[in-house]
């Protein structure tokens, strides 16, 4: 058995830790070769792969970022060749020619439907999900997005000392694109006083209300709002737009537009800081570093079973795996009858609406 495994779109923590597992895995249960498909699926259209062995993977589980490297902007099956047809075929031929047997896929909602075309033209893939924004279907739990959580309630924790210090209103903006996990678990980790996510568009001037009744009691303000969030009446703030990638838009910048709406509306000074990248850079948690190499010990479960197609997911405190089409092209949001946004509003934090 000849297996590739590569990490499509963005870098998570936890990708080296899947990787070490399913090379581990695939070598110790069914003595298999496994391949490492270099920057995604890229390393398919412009071939580029390397062997992994044991020794490949050693000391890797804790490291950020992916040695394999990934590219969020490869869709082989939006991406032309010179003959004007898309590299799909291509890429077959070339797992072919490279004795590939099937593929094991670690990535995003994105990936994860490029993927379900390979499996579409006859190549066997299994899938590992990979997001810090936790929104890919049927899994309660993508890994990164713990590490993600750590580093947003780390943030908070910081500026919430200069907040208090100074008496300042702090706006601090998390990723996680359309849904809010990020920015609701992070905000409920760290303290924020005020949570604003993509589910529930918010009200400026009830934000502008609770910063006013705090400057006059505790003096300042923590807010967590997170990139997909949006005014009533206001669109989603887009930071960019990458003509070439599967998914072209980019949002961020809602936590300085935010500053600037709420700046005439309070007495004290807004202050706002877009965490960005830092979320998804560094070594995973302790966390994610189980559920990773969880998710890469059932990958590798599924490819010994021949049980392809699929993708492996975590419901309650177990692992199992789903078809890959029912994945594809979707995307999880919090729920607004979710447990944490009562507690939220139980302990008497504010989710930015306005008062009826
Ligand atoms: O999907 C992961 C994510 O980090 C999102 O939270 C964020 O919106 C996006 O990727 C950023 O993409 P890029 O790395 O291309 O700027």
């Amino acid at each position: 058995m000849h297996i590739g495994i590569l990490t499509g779109g963005g870098d998570c923590p936890g990708l080296n830790a899947v990787i070490r597992a399913v090379t581990l895995a695939l070598i110790n249960e069914a003595g298999a070769t496994v391949t490492g498909i270099e920057r995604g699926f890229l390393g398919l259209c412009r071939p580029a792969m390397r062997p992994l062995r044991a020794p490949d993977v050693e000391g890797i589980l804790s490291l950020g970022g992916t040695i394999l490297g990934t590219h969020n902007r490869c869709d082989p099956f939006h991406y032309f060749g010179a003959d004007g047809a898309d590299v799909s075929a291509q890429a077959v031929t070339t797992l072919q020619r490279e004795g590939i047997d099937g593929l094991v896929v670690i990535g995003g909602d994105g990936t994860m439907v490029i993927a379900e075309g390979f499996a579409r033209l006859g190549v066997p893939v299994v899938g590992v999900p990979k997001t810090i924004d936790n929104d890919l279907m049927h899994t309660d739990r993508s890994f990164g997005f713990d590490s993600a959580v750590a580093v947003v309630a780390e943030s908070l924790d910081r500026l919430a000392t200069t907040a208090k210090s100074h008496g300042r209103v702090m706006i601090a903006e998390t990723m996680g694109r359309y849904a809010g996990w990020i920015g609701l678990e992070g905000g409920m980790a760290g303290g924020a006083d005020v949570i604003l996510l993509p589910e529930l568009p918010f009200s400026v001037e009830a934000v502008a209300e609770v910063c006013r009744q705090r400057e006059s009691r505790e003096g300042d303000t923590l807010i967590c709002i997170a990139e997909g969030a949006h005014a009533l009446n206001q669109d989603q703030v887009v930071r960019a737009r990458l003509a070439d990638s599967p998914e072209p838009v980019r949002l961020g910048g809602v936590g300085q537009w935010l500053s600037q709406a709420l700046q005439p509306l309070v007495g004290s000074e807004v202050r706002s800081t877009q965490l960005g990248h830092v979320q998804r850079g560094g070594s995973p948690t302790p966390f994610d570093r189980v559920l990773a190499t969880r998710f890469g010990y059932h990958a590798a479960q599924l490819v010994r079973s021949g049980d392809f197609n699929r993708m492996v997911v975590l419901q309650g405190d177990t692992c199992t795996s789903v078809p890959l089409a029912s994945v594809a092209g979707q995307s999880r949001k919090v729920p607004l009858d979710h447990p944490l946004l009562a507690a939220a509003q139980g302990l008497g934090l504010s989710l930015g609406q306005p008062r009826v």
